[in-house]
């Protein structure tokens, strides 16, 4: 069975809360392992960022679901590849801090141009995730 890998950015709801966040994460490392979907979700100002590996068929379930969630809105897809070895083979759902409410770093603010900017590069699109790991320690 192929393992698949995808990203993609969207805007968190002005009014989520930690809580929202928490229970997000929750249901998240609940789910995740049984249908052995590995990840990191990085939230950046009203951004988040998630980076999803696992079957093709369980991520397409899980895509469904979480395109339809209200905790955030305009999903946008930046890639989808096949995989030969996980980035993220520990995470459940990895997390990084939040830093809602500040404004975006460079990393961040190059991300929000890829939205605008159509279909962009599995490498380029991670790079710009691991640079703003980087930036939020
Ligand atoms: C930004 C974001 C990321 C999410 N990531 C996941 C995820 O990786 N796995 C998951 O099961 N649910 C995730 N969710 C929650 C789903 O949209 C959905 O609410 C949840 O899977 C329902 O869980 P349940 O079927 O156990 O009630 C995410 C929601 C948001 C807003």
């Amino acid at each position: 069975m192929s393992i698949e890998h995808l990203a993609y950015i969207s805007t968190a709801a002005p009014d989520l809360t930690d809580a929202d966040l928490r229970l997000i994460l929750d249901q998240s490392r609940r789910n995740n392992p049984r249908q052995r979907i590995t990840g990191h979700l990085q939230c950046h100002g009203d951004l988040f960022f998630q980076v999803l590996e696992g079957p093709a068929e369980s991520l397409d379930a899980l895509l469904e679901k979480v395109g339809n969630d209200p905790r955030h809105a305009d999903l946008r897809l930046l890639y989808r590849e096949t995989l030969t070895r996980r980035n993220f083979a520990n995470w459940s759902m990895g997390f990084g801090p939040c830093g809602r409410g500040q404004p975006l770093t460079g990393a961040g603010r190059r991300l929000l141009g890829l939205r605008d900017g159509g279909p962009c590069g599995a490498r380029r699109a991670l790079g710009l995730f691991l640079s703003l790991l980087d930036a939020s320690g």
